[in-house]
């Protein structure tokens, strides 16, 4: 038995959107721990004797501190073999997974990574939104809204000075202050999308502009798992709606989640 530890990118929701290599590794799982953005469904993936331990937020708290989990791997890895510790998204995008593998690393274990597709494109993309175009927008900045300390990240206000595609992730909580920022640099009218639960059949989305996102995210009740995404790609949407009158999405994300 060699001790090892995958990190693994389950996607943003839609159980489809995961990668063979990941499906593969999850069957090759002795054990793995799971977080709240996880679609159970990819659990079915899984041997039936694999352990499957989820270690996500439950009702807004934390099942388990993050030293906590690093401990559970390191332990599980070295009496029972493989570890899978499978992330929603991507799991080097705001996904602590290089934190994982190194801490892993520390105590001898082989480690590796299956990248996921990441909610901060596959979200918008789902909504028909392209994070760049010609002559709407040249680059993308994906930024956490809410920093280690929980403040606003200092990239926003860099950010707002730009003509880039503004994708945050984590922001909801500071949505004041990130249209404060963008006001400030006169963009009030810039278009801005919010997009909950995204790739999922619970989706929710709003549209508005600077000026009016607070007031639609209050009527539609928008709250977190949502990334905004700020620019005039959200002028660019698409309309898919054929592609959802088609689809036959299923949603079981791992536990309510307060991200
Ligand atoms: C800790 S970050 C993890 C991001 C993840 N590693 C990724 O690449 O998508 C969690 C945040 O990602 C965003 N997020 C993840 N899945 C989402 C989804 N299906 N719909 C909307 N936002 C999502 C939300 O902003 C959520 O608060």
């Amino acid at each position: 038995m060699i001790p090892k530890l995958t990190v693994v990118g389950a996607g943003p929701g839609d159980p489809d959107l995961i990668t063979l290599k990941a499906v593969k590794t999850i069957a090759s799982a002795d054990v793995i721990l799971y977080d709240a953005l996880v679609n159970k469904d990819l659990l079915d993936y899984a041997s039936k004797h694999t352990e499957l331990i989820f270690v996500g937020k439950r009702k807004g708290c934390y099942a388990y501190q993050q030293n906590q989990i690093n401990e559970m791997i390191v332990e599980r890895a070295l009496r029972c073999g493989h570890v899978v510790r499978l992330k929603g998204g991507d799991p080097f995008i705001f996904g602590r997974g290089a934190e994982e593998l190194e801490y892993a690393k520390d105590y001898a274990i082989e480690v590796a990574v299956v990248p996921g597709i990441s909610s901060s494109s596959a979200v918008p993309a789902y909504q028909g939104i392209p994070l760049t175009k010609r002559n709407a927008s040249e680059s993308f900045w994906v930024i956490t809204g809410t920093t280690k300390s929980h403040e606003i990240s200092g990239d926003i206000a860099l950010a707002a000075k730009s003509k880039a595609t503004v994708v945050v992730l984590m922001g909801m909580g500071k949505l004041s202050e990130i249209t404060r920022l963008f006001s400030a640099e006169g963009k009030s009218e810039t278009p801005v999308a919010i997009i909950q639960n995204g790739t999922t059949d619970i989706e929710k989305v709003g549209i508005g502009t600077i000026d009016t996102i607070e007031a639609i995210v209050k009527e539609k009740q928008l709250a977190s798992p949502a990334i905004i995404i700020i620019g005039e790609v959200v002028n660019e949407r698409i309309d898919l709606s054929s592609m959802y009158e088609k689809a036959n999405r299923v949603t079981r994300f791992s536990e309510p989640v307060l991200v």
